[in-house]
């Protein structure tokens, strides 16, 4: 099967990629389940419910946070309560929302979805190896495809992660630097591993935000809005491909693309 996990979608020009690409890549390129983080869709900063509610039409299955998960405090009932996007599996068990998610795709594989933050120059936040432990503790073999975001700063961070759930997870996806890297790989026991999956949204920007605010503010210490960018809108993210019946991964293929790439992509 083939899963497609998507980067931090920025701000209206990265939603509106994702409601572009995910059905035209969807048929393109065979994709079973779509994964994306969206801790920046709305304004740059968190995700309103009406946001939320465009990926999943758009074909989104299941949606990761990361540190911007509360900015928008109308997200909190939806955190609560549906099933299809989670928090960080090391926050604390009394910040809302749902530490461990799932689709169940129309043959009856069931794709797990959980995420860690990182503890180098982020918030402090509980260990990310034993709440990931946990969690694989608790599914208890029960699930074969388990994807786990891993949002941090730290490359290093990223690759421990990697390295702590290589072969007993899908795949570890890292997320949170906007930057796509160029290490993917399939580490030991069959877990596809990339640093970062990349952002979807405005690359003429710094990291999603516009250029001339950001250098501004950096320069000046004066503070500007840093409004979402607008241009050279991007999807980016890793295709992986996995056995369903036993969860290892077999590839991993970045994806950077533009309108007029996927647009382009040979459809059936
Ligand atoms: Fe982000
Ligand atoms: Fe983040």
């Amino acid at each position: 099967m083939r899963i497609l996990f998507l980067g931090d979608i920025v701000g209206a020009p990265g939603v509106d990629m994702v409601q572009k690409a995910v059905p035209a890549l969807r048929k393109a390129e065979g994709i079973d389940c779509v994964i994306a983080n969206a801790e920046n869709a709305s304004g740059g900063s968190g995700m309103t419910p009406r946001v939320y509610r465009q990926l999943r039409q758009a074909g989104v299955d299941l949606v990761t946070m990361g540190d911007h998960i509360y900015k928008k405090q109308e997200l909190i009932k939806i955190l609560e309560e549906d099933g299809c996007i989670c928090k960080p599996a090391n926050f604390p068990k009394e910040a809302p929302g749902k530490a461990v998610i799932r689709a169940t795709l129309p043959d009856g594989t069931v794709v797990v979805v959980f995420s860690v933050l990182g503890r180098t120059f982020m918030r402090p936040v509980d260990c990310p190896f034993e709440a990931a432990d946990r969690v694989l503790a608790d599914l208890d073999g029960q699930a074969r495809v388990i994807v786990v975001d891993a949002h941090a700063e730290a490359t290093a961070d990223k690759y421990l992660i990697g390295h702590h759930l290589k072969g007993r997870v899908t795949a570890v996806l890292g997320t949170h630097t906007h930057v796509q890297t160029a290490d993917e790989q399939i580490l030991e026991g069959g877990t596809a591993y990339v640093t970062d999956v990349g952002m979807t949204g405005p690359y003429d920007s710094i990291l999603g935000r516009r250029i001339d605010r950001v250098l501004l503010t950096t320069r000046t210490f004066l503070p500007t809005p840093f409004d979402v960018a607008e241009g050279d809108p991007r999807i980016a993210g890793v295709i992986v491909e996995c056995d369903a019946a036993t969860g290892k991964a077999g590839a991993i293929q970045r994806v950077m693309m533009d309108e007029k790439q996927f647009t382009l992509a040979p459809s059936e």
